[in-house]
């Protein structure tokens, strides 16, 4: 299956996606972002890449870009995580390994397609996501993908030598029955969620 958008494809994470995958989860910077603290090796990458084929409840994708002019067409990656079907539910994790493409809307895309794939496909109705606060270009990102900012966890990770706060974000599935905002939500949200009671 693969997902095609504007400016980069969602393929499914294969065998040649695994050396690039690897050297993301080692590099230091992606790390603090993605909040994995030690390294990766090669035992362990092939590991965890053989588990995931057999786990329900992940789905990894790998982020291509469209562009063939590109100098790896593999440019990121993007999942959904703690796959939930009792309360269709899921968090969604994003990584664009290549600097030099970051911030040019291929993250917002990326969230965009695995959010119309969860809802569409894997009949989800809410997906989130964790940010670092100080992350200020994957709130951004995810806000334009749809998703609306709900909290915020004071202290939660320890990221280089402070405690930081991280930034809670979700998307709802559009026309979703059986879901009524409380006040506190709508208090919070306004008028932009609709009430589909
Ligand atoms: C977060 C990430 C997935 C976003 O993907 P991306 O392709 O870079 O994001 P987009 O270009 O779609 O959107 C980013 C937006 O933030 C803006 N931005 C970039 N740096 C910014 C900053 N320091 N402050 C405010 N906005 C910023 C961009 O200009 C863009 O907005 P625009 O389209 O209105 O110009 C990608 O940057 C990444 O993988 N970063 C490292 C890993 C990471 O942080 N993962 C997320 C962990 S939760």
């Amino acid at each position: 299956m693969i997902l095609t958008g504007s400016s980069a494809s969602l393929v499914p994470l294969d065998r040649r996606h695994l050396t690039a995958t690897r050297a993301w989860a080692n590099d230091w910077e992606i790390a603090e972002f993605m909040d994995r603290a030690t390294p990766v090796s090669d035992a362990a990458h092939e590991r965890w890449y053989e588990a995931i084929e057999n786990r329900a409840d992940c789905v990894y994708f790998a982020i291509e870009a469209n562009d063939e002019s590109a100098t790896s067409q593999h440019i990121g990656n993007v999942w959904l995580w703690d796959i939930d079907t009792r309360h269709r539910k899921a968090e969604v994790r994003i990584v664009i390994g290549a600097r030099n493409l970051r911030s040019q809307g291929i993250g917002t895309d990326a969230l965009d397609l695995v959010s119309r794939y969860a809802f569409r496909r894997l009949n989800l109705r809410r997906l989130y996501a964790f940010v670092l606060s100080s992350n200020t270009r994957a709130v951004k990102a995810f806000e334009k993908a749809g998703f609306q900012q709900e909290g915020l966890l004071r202290g939660d990770r320890w990221s280089g030598e402070q405690y930081v706060d991280v930034v809670s974000l979700a998307r709802m599935r559009e026309a979703e029955r059986g879901y009524i905002p409380t006040a506190h939500v709508r208090a919070r949200l306004g008028d932009t969620i609709p009430n589909h009671a």
